[in-house]
């Protein structure tokens, strides 16, 4: 049975209980974290707990964890969960009062940490690619918080879901974003580009460390504004996440992204990015 930490103490996860006035349930008023976790070795843990802290005071809600005490506390779910391959969930909300849109004074966080099982990207995905769609990004203008009020999220990525699709792709005022719950990289003349990181994404972490490995190893990469005509004309779309890593994007809205086939310069991506995985 797979142990939970809610609120300082360790427990099934069927005996975890949260009250129904909490604001992560009332007003989505909380953050998140997705963390990857190799052979149980959580793969750059220290960049996702910044990145919690950033989007924790982006909502003006106090850690309630040093670095150390989240360490500390991953790694026991880490050690105690039954599958070596996993990925670490973090919620944060503000806590339990009666509800009301105002910030309540005095209350505690609801902290919740959880792993569960990660399989690898199924390898058809890999070997032929994915279908993605294309759509409006409807969502608001904190997209770099990590928050948990996903609702345009999770409407855009089932939009893609209906149309036999893996992700949605979002394309603000005619230029790229990202994905639903993904990052976007795309090879445009042979050069691996990626949308802005400003707060119309989320500086995402997978994304990061592509782009560090393109740098080590001499790929050409840029990072800037990436239009829509740019997007349909790519050789390469690839998305980024991490529970699916690298994905290529071979089918856009129907439509076959450069030769149809997963292309070389993610592909060197991607196996850069599997060694990673052994610390
Ligand atoms: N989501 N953009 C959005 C909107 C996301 O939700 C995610 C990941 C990413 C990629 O970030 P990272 O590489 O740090 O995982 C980008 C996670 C996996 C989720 O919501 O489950």
């Amino acid at each position: 049975m797979s142990q939970v930490y809610l609120n300082g103490q360790f427990m099934p996860l069927e005996e975890a209980r949260i009250p129904v006035l909490d604001r992560g349930f009332l007003f989505g008023d909380g953050v998140y974290e997705v963390i990857p976790v190799y052979q149980r070795h959580p793969l750059a843990l220290e960049r996702h707990l910044h990145r919690l802290a950033g989007s924790l005071a982006g909502i003006r809600l106090d850690n309630p964890h040093s670095e150390e005490e989240w360490t500390a506390l991953l790694l026991r779910l880490v050690k105690d969960a039954p599958d070596s391959d996993q990925s670490l969930y973090i919620q944060v909300t503000r806590g339990v009062a009666p509800r009301d849109h105002g910030f309540p004074q005095g209350i505690r966080p609801t902290v919740l940490a959880m792993a569960k099982p990660m399989a690898p990207p199924p390898a058809a995905w890999l070997a032929q690619g994915v279908s993605a769609i294309t759509r409006e990004d409807f969502r608001w203008l904190r997209c770099d918080l990590k928050t948990t009020a996903l609702l345009a999220n999770v409407l855009l990525r089932q939009q893609a879901l209906d149309e036999g699709a893996v992700e949605c792709l979002l394309i603000r005022d005619g230029f790229v974003t990202e994905g639903a719950a993904s990052n976007v990289v795309l090879v445009i003349d042979g050069v691996l580009c990626s949308p802005l990181r400003n707060h119309l994404v989320l500086p995402g972490i997978t994304l990061a460390l592509v782009l560090e490995l393109a740098q080590r190893h001499g790929i050409p990469f840029a990072e800037r504004s990436i239009g829509e005509a740019e997007l349909r004309r790519a050789e390469e779309v690839w998305i980024t996440s991490s529970t699916r890593e690298m994905l290529p994007v071979t089918i856009l809205d129907g439509v076959p992204v450069g030769n149809g086939k997963p292309g070389p310069v993610g592909q060197r991506v991607l196996s850069l990015y599997q060694g990673l995985k052994t610390p």
